[in-house]
């Protein structure tokens, strides 16, 4: 079927209230019409969310932003006119337009105009919003392919887009600018460093303590396999080691791989640079499980540009999957 006819197919199950799955540039989203408590709700049911989680909106345009924020501070236009359409979400306060089920309750929406040619016909076609978390059940691993979708999700979703991998590979950044100083809520695709840049100034990181934004708990972003933070010279030791206690074994690192890794270790990838290992993450986790592999060892890149949030989603899955 053409791609027209997909996005066409794809707003009318929206109008109905269905699901409908979508490529971004960073993860593929599971979208519903963000104005549709009962859509919502289903939404929510699917992805086994907890209610009380606030979801992201779509919008078509910074244009298209107006009608679902209360206020847009000076701060916010700034980086939306810098990022947008981009991995770059902003929490405002909503407007009247959007309903609890969206938000959890909280006055605060998450808005963000993904960079992808599929979601920008499809958000242009349903002239509304989409709300869309990412297309997986809740506390796994994101989707980076429609097949990704299929497998997590199966007959759950009413349809999926397929646009092909995801470009970026790791969620969005979201910045909280209801505060009196921007705050960074969770570290992604768009580096901090871009946005300090924009707005003249440090911005302070609020990805931890009190969970403001759900999506850094630390039980987010895991495979079944166990993930170990290793530096790379400590890589062969370590996985001779498990190997020799009975476990399956794989790695994933910058290349080049480090010299005297043991027979029976399987290399995962050997991303060229941190885009690379944004883009490949989430995948080779998947491979890992496939694979029925018990440990990852990672060596996490360094944290410049999308670095930063790579590191963040191997920390977050290293906890999630440590031995107690
Ligand atoms: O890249 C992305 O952001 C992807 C694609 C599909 O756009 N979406 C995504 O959605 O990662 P999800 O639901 O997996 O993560 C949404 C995050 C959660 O951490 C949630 O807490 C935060 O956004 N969030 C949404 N609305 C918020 C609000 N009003 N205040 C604080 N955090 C909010
Ligand atoms: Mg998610």
């Amino acid at each position: 079927m053409s791609e027209r006819a997909d996005v066409a197919r794809a707003v009318t199950v929206l109008r109905a209230g269905g699901l409908v799955a979508f490529p971004t540039e960073t993860v593929y989203g599971l979208g519903c019409d963000a104005e549709s408590p009962a859509a919502l709700r289903r939404l929510f049911a699917v992805k086994q969310r907890p209610i009380d989680h606030p979801v992201i909106v779509h919008v078509a345009s910074a244009a298209a932003m107006e009608a679902f924020a209360a206020d847009v501070p000076p701060v916010a236009r700034a980086l939306v006119d810098a990022f947008w359409p981009g991995p770059l979400t902003i929490v405002l306060h909503r407007s009247a337009r959007i309903p609890d089920e969206v938000t959890g309750g909280r006055d605060t929406v998450g808005l963000r105009v993904p960079d992808e040619p599929h979601a920008l016909a499809l958000l242009a076609a349903f002239d509304g919003a989409l709300a869309a978390p990412s297309a997986n059940r809740f506390g796994k691993v994101s989707p980076t392919t429609a097949a990704d979708v299929r497998a997590d999700l199966g007959d759950d979703v009413d349809l999926i887009l397929d646009g092909g991998p995801c470009r970026v590979g790791v969620e969005s950044t979201i910045v909280d600018c209801t505060l009196a100083a921007p705050a960074i809520l969770r570290l992604g695709a768009l580096a901090q460093g871009a946005i300090e840049k924009v707005l003249g100034a440090p911005v302070q990181l609020r990805t931890s303590g009190e969970t403001v934004a759900p999506g850094t708990l630390r039980g987010h972003y895991a495979p079944a396999a166990r993930v170990v933070l290793v530096e790379s010279r400590a890589v062969a030791a370590r996985a001779s080691g498990l190997l020799a206690s009975g476990e399956r074994v794989a790695v994933l690192m910058l290349a080049p791989a480090v010299a005297d890794l043991p027979a029976g270790l399987t290399v995962l990838d050997l991303p060229v640079d941190v885009d690379d290992f944004a883009r490949v993450l989430y995948t080779r986790l998947r491979d890992a499980d496939r694979a029925r592999v018990d440990v990852v060892l990672v060596v996490p890149p360094p944290p410049a540009g999308v670095g930063g949030a790579v590191v963040d989603r191997l920390t977050r899955a290293a906890a999630a999957t440590a031995r107690q």
